[in-house]
């Protein structure tokens, strides 16, 4: 975007979208539509609801009788993949692309049109409902970046079964607890991904963590690697085996399933203890992630949409496969990372496919921006029209980067803030709203913010607090699977009324929001979030290790990166080698990505009186920083 002449005084430095962008926008008066569902909340939805499919339509749009506990489109039916991909076989959409695929190493292309998509995801379904999976059972899905992780995903939902898919970078730990906790029938793997040329053994650490789960009665494992792994007979069954089988035919009906039926969970990591299991419904998220998609990034048929997230986070589950495939755009799914074997690898794929919208992560962007600006001049970057960024706030110098650079000063840079727990763009622009690097704008249609302070009352102006949110919409999650009062406590107890989104943020004289920073123990790491106390359990699990604490620090490429303190058992004496052993441990246990940083020794932990883990004077004292109120701290 260009700096050109202001419509509008606003303060601070504001990019104003060309009247290029304006024409082709399909939505211009962004005003009118805000003010529109901000009138009429439940009409806006409705109206949304009513460009998709219902097998029957609701008898309310909103549900809001028994708060916390909101629901939408109450006593519809319908299923997210009748939308996804049914309906677009009755359209031109059926021969469209809905997936391109790119191996890591660029030597092998996959596409699917939605009439592809629908027999590889029908095929997969009645392989999955032959395995005595039926509506309502939990899947985990623990995966590369392979087409088969869509098709997984889309199978479960399109049999009214509830998937959990475990991000392929977690380890043996993470694993556990995740199939544990949601007590999953099936697990489907790989038998291993690349990653920068190497192999992560998937298989391998499904089997080392199945020793613990019990109630897993079979599990697929999709060859990718094509090395050898244990298949453990009776449980483990390879995919393209069955696909063999006569069960496995390209024709399997779309269970109908009740709009507040789930579909499923995705484990987040929260301010304390174990990772919660969000939980969202097929008809609420279905509607969200449809309008926001189309609103915000404005897709068409002609797009080639490009979420670089990993589908096992929320940003892939909506904007990889559910969001796009409503949508019936073409979405791209790459196997590989930013960097390798070259920091031009995303540009080739950008240039190759024609990539027009390009969504990813501030991260992503420092560490590309290091590399210099030949990488990306090397490649015609010319089919891109908008640019979008998530996970974690973008400094203005990598925004104007991105800007500049990758979007030729054309390309609107879209800022969505967004969660796990609200499943759609939250703060976000559109195409025609001036943005400001830095900041997610205002928030979508029919939201309202507002920044409080620790009693509740508002804030003023620039001045930093809470950020809550006043309205329900319909991807907001339903619950934490199996533990309601965790989720009233967690996100509605602080300030009745509100949703506690856990962040800290300013908004500007303009109405526009400025993300700070989590308020939590979530730390995010290179977009990827994490907790402190994974960190530290994993930690403690060290013969050596008598107490842990993580944090995170300021890192300036990663965001922010995991600093842990440690407590060692008496016979054991800090040393380089102990710390590296630590540290491998975490990465083992938990998976590379919670790799600490640096593990420090130490001979007392600062604690409150009743022995909690102060981390935030940790923190202050490591960045040397004011310690703030430390009247709880113990002698
Ligand atoms: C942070 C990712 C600033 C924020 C979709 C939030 C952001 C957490 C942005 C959720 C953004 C996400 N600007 N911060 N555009 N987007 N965040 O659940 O702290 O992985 O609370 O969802 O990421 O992380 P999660």
């Amino acid at each position: 975007m260009a700096k050109t002449g202001k419509p509008k005084q606003m303060e601070g430095e504001v990019y104003y979208p060309s009247e290029q962008v304006i024409a082709q926008a399909r939505l211009k008066d962004w005003d009118a539509l805000a003010e529109k569902a901000e009138k009429d909340l439940e009409g806006f939805w409705a109206e949304e609801a009513s460009e998709l499919e219902w097998f029957k339509k609701w008898d309310k749009v909103l549900d809001d009788s028994n708060k916390p506990f909101y629901k939408w489109f109450v006593g519809a039916k319908t299923n997210i993949v009748h939308n996804a991909i049914d309906r677009h076989l009755k359209t031109h959409r059926k021969n469209q692309l809905a997936l391109i695929w790119e191996s890591e190493d660029g030597k092998e292309e996959r596409t699917f049109s939605y009439y592809a998509m629908n027999r590889e995801v029908s095929r997969m379904a009645n392989i999955i409902k032959a395995m005595g999976v039926s509506k309502g059972d939990r899947v985990t899905i623990y995966m590369g970046r392979v087409p088969e992780i869509v098709f997984a995903m889309l199978a479960c939902a399109k049999i009214g079964a509830i998937h959990s898919v475990v991000f392929g970078g977690f380890s043996v730990d993470s694993l556990q607890g995740r199939i544990e906790d949601s007590r999953s029938k099936l697990v489907i793997t790989c038998d291993g991904a690349y990653q920068n040329g190497k192999i992560v053994e998937l298989k391998a650490i499904v089997d080392e963590a199945l020793k613990r789960c019990p109630t897993v009665e079979n599990v697929i494992v999709v060859k990718r690697v094509g090395q050898q792994v244990g298949m453990e007979a009776g449980r483990d069954h390879w995919y393209h085996d069955m696909l063999n089988l006569p069960i496995a035919n390209g024709k399997c009906p779309t269970e109908e399933m009740d709009a507040e039926d789930p579909l499923f969970i995705l484990y987040t990591s929260g301010s304390t203890g174990k990772p919660k299991a969000i939980l969202h419904t097929h008809g609420g998220y279905m509607v969200g992630t449809y309008s926001t998609l189309k609103y915000v990034f404005d897709v068409n048929d002609m797009d080639r949409w490009w979420c670089t997230a990993d589908p096992g986070w929320i940003t892939g589950h909506s904007y990889i496969v559910y969001g796009p495939m409503i949508n019936g755009v073409t979405s791209m799914l790459f196997e590989g990372g930013p960097a390798y074997p070259y920091p031009n690898r995303w540009w080739q794929v950008i240039e190759r496919f024609g990539i027009t919208i390009f969504y990813t992560a501030p991260t992503a962007i420092r560490g590309l921006m290091r590399f210099g600006e030949s990488w990306p001049q090397k490649h015609d970057l010319s089919s891109l029209r908008l640019l979008g960024t998530v996970g974690e706030p973008i400094n203005p110098e990598a925004w104007k980067w991105y800007n500049r650079v990758i979007g030729k000063e054309k390309c609107p840079i879209i800022d969505t803030w967004w969660q796990t727990e609200t499943g759609m763009f939250m703060i976000t622009p559109t195409p025609v709203v001036p943005l400001k690097p830095g900041s997610g704008t205002r928030p979508f249609f029919g939201q309202k913010a507002e920044i409080v302070d620790e009693q509740g009352n508002p804030a003023p102006d620039d001045t930093e607090g809470y950020l809550t949110l006043l309205k329900p919409w319909p991807a907001m999650l339903r619950t934490i699977y199996g533990d309601d009062e965790r989720y009233v406590n967690q996100y509605w107890s602080k300030y009745p009324g509100r949703y506690t989104t856990g962040d800290s943020a300013k908004r500007d004289k303009d109405g526009y929001f400025w993300i700070i920073g989590r308020v939590d123990d979530v730390i995010k790491v290179s977009g990827h979030r994490l907790g402190t106390a994974e960190v530290e359990s994993a930690l403690v699990s060290h013969p050596a290790v008598a107490e842990a604490a993580a944090i995170g620090l300021p890192h300036d490429v990663k965001g922010q990166a995991i600093h842990t303190f440690v407590l060692l058992r008496t016979g054991h004496a800090p040393s380089p080698e102990l710390a590296e052993e630590l540290r491998q441990h975490v990465a083992t246990h938990m998976g590379p990505i919670a790799r600490p940083e640096d593990v420090k020794f130490v001979d007392k932990l600062p604690k409150t009186r009743s022995g909690k883990i102060m981390r935030r004077v940790l923190k202050a004292r490591a960045q040397g920083l004011p310690e703030g109120d430390i009247s709880t701290l113990e002698e």
